[in-house]
């Protein structure tokens, strides 16, 4: 496809439909338009091995919500969601953010849609909104704090424990916070689908094949998966647990992609991913996968496809994450 001809097409298809000679080499190109653009590529650890090997900085939703904050450079190209590079965009209006493939959307944020959102908030009206960053700026902008699976408790803890509070919006992540915490907050109904597919059953047979193993887990994950786990945490904290730990051998229980970087930091441990419940890939996440290295170099080299967001929302949907940000900062908590 022509480039006139992938930029008409590039809403219904997501990304700049561009065939590459296979000849190029793509770290190399996308190296060069970093410096040519002052551009800087930001990754989710759930990201293809070669984009996180490509990346300026890869990290959680904390980190990566941080370094959009702090950058100098003049376009972030974010290999993540939606909501991540959305995130970074109501940080830098200024800046060009792009992101390689606009139907990298997310589940557990398509489970809180704005209108019935705003009719569950409006029948607690004394309650205060906190909402994990996995949500559109709709629902950002419908909350008094975000948090991510990072900082979450410290964010609870600093709310008085009178206050009452709407969690939102994954289930999964506010049960596991009531527990923690000892608070009874109000839960979306909302989950992850991947993070929802893992089986306690198939974990229970591969503790009997590995019994030296530590389970470690995201909080997205059901209650039933998260007793098991010897550690729970943020894709970070995962990272950096099995790092330190003088444990061997991990079950990992979240999306796929971080055992590349877990792999990279500790090359003599052994990693294994926690399998679904069925015989599919659905401990991969399907949106974080659309992105491709290809379609970062394109979107480098094109500038498109592109973050814009209407000046209204992006206002309103910037108190909640400025709140978290200072939070986080004042607790010296990063990503
Ligand atoms: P982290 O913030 O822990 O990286 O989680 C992001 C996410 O999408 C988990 O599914
Ligand atoms: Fe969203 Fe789940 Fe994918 Fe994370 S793993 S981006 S929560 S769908």
């Amino acid at each position: 496809m022509n480039i006139d001809k992938a930029k008409a097409n590039l809403i219904t298809n997501g990304f700049l439909d561009i065939e590459l000679d296979p000849t190029l080499d793509l770290f190399a190109g996308i190296e060069k338009l970093k410096k040519e653009k002052n551009a800087i590529v930001l990754a989710h650890y759930y990201q293809e091995p070669d984009i996180q090997d490509v990346a300026d900085y890869i990290g959680d939703s904390l980190g990566l919500a941080q370094k959009a904050q702090q950058t100098n450079a003049d376009i972030i190209v974010f290999a993540g969601v939606h909501f991540m590079a959305e995130t970074a965009k109501i940080l830098n209006p200024q800046k060009k953010v792009l992101l390689p493939d606009l139907k990298a959307g997310c589940s557990l944020a398509d489970s809180a849609p704005a209108a019935p959102f705003k009719a569950f908030k409006d029948k607690h009206p004394d309650h205060l909104v906190v909402s994990y960053i996995n949500c559109t700026s709709e629902i950002k902008a419908l909350s008094d704090i975000i948090c991510t699976s990072s900082n979450a408790e410290k964010i609870i803890e600093s709310i008085p424990a009178t206050q009452p509070i709407i969690f939102a919006p994954d289930k999964n992540l506010g049960a596991y916070l009531n527990k923690k915490t000892g608070r009874n907050m109000v839960l979306w109904n909302g989950a992850c689908m991947v993070h929802e597919i893992f089986s306690a059953e198939k974990i229970t047979k591969l503790k009997v094949r590995h019994p030296e193993a530590l389970v470690i887990a995201h909080p997205e994950c059901e209650e039933v998966v998260l007793q098991m786990a010897d550690f729970i945490g943020s894709t970070t904290q995962l990272l950096k647990y099995a790092a330190a730990s003088k444990a061997q051998t991990f079950i990992v229980v979240t999306e796929t992609g971080i055992l590349h970087q877990m792999q990279k930091d500790a090359p003599t441990k052994t990693f294994i991913p926690a399998p679904p419940n069925n015989n599919c890939a659905c401990n991969d996440c399907g949106y974080m996968k659309l992105n491709t290295l290809e379609k970062l170099y394109i979107s480098m080299k094109y500038e498109l496809p592109e973050i814009t967001m209407n000046e209204t929302l992006r206002l309103a949907a910037k108190k909640p994450i400025e709140r978290m940000l200072e939070i986080s900062k004042a607790a010296g908590l990063l990503g």
